[in-house]
């Protein structure tokens, strides 16, 4: 799996992108340790605040299937332009994966290299845990 793989798994996961209110439609691809890959789309709800990002749904999908590791993430927006992970998946991506590696696709398929380190460097970490994994 190679990082042009991914970010066309990115863009073919936005096809099933349910965003009938905001019309602007996510993909995202996320790539675990073993090698599999977990895509993602943004699903949105008339009750707006239940929508849930292509990023995060990528991330249960990955963990409920057992994966905890990721080396890298690919993310599809709509339109000309770069997206970022909005503040709540970043923390969610931090979670497992505090430096993974971003790839931002844009229309012309064009794209960015970032990392969760560079976008959310101070991501909040229980203390407890923070002891416990020897940080
Ligand atoms: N959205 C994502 O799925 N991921 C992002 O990184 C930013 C925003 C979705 C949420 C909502 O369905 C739509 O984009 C507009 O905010």
């Amino acid at each position: 799996m190679n990082g042009t793989m991914l970010r066309d798994m990115a863009v073919k996961a936005r096809e099933n992108a349910y965003a009938p209110y905001s019309g602007f439609k996510v993909g995202a691809a996320l790539l675990g340790s073993s090698g599999k890959v977990y895509t993602g789309c943004n699903i949105e709800n008339s009750s707006y605040g239940l929508t849930i990002c292509a990023e995060r749904v990528a991330v249960v999908k990955a963990v409920s299937e057992g994966e905890r590791e990721f080396t890298a993430l690919a993310l599809a927006g709509s339109g000309a332009g770069f997206i970022y992970p909005c503040g709540a998946c970043l923390q969610v991506l931090a979670e497992f994966a505090p430096r993974l590696k971003i790839e931002i696709v844009e229309a012309s398929g064009d794209y960015k290299i970032t990392s969760v380190k560079e976008l959310l460097p101070r991501a909040f970490v229980l203390k407890q845990r923070e002891e416990a994994d020897g940080n």
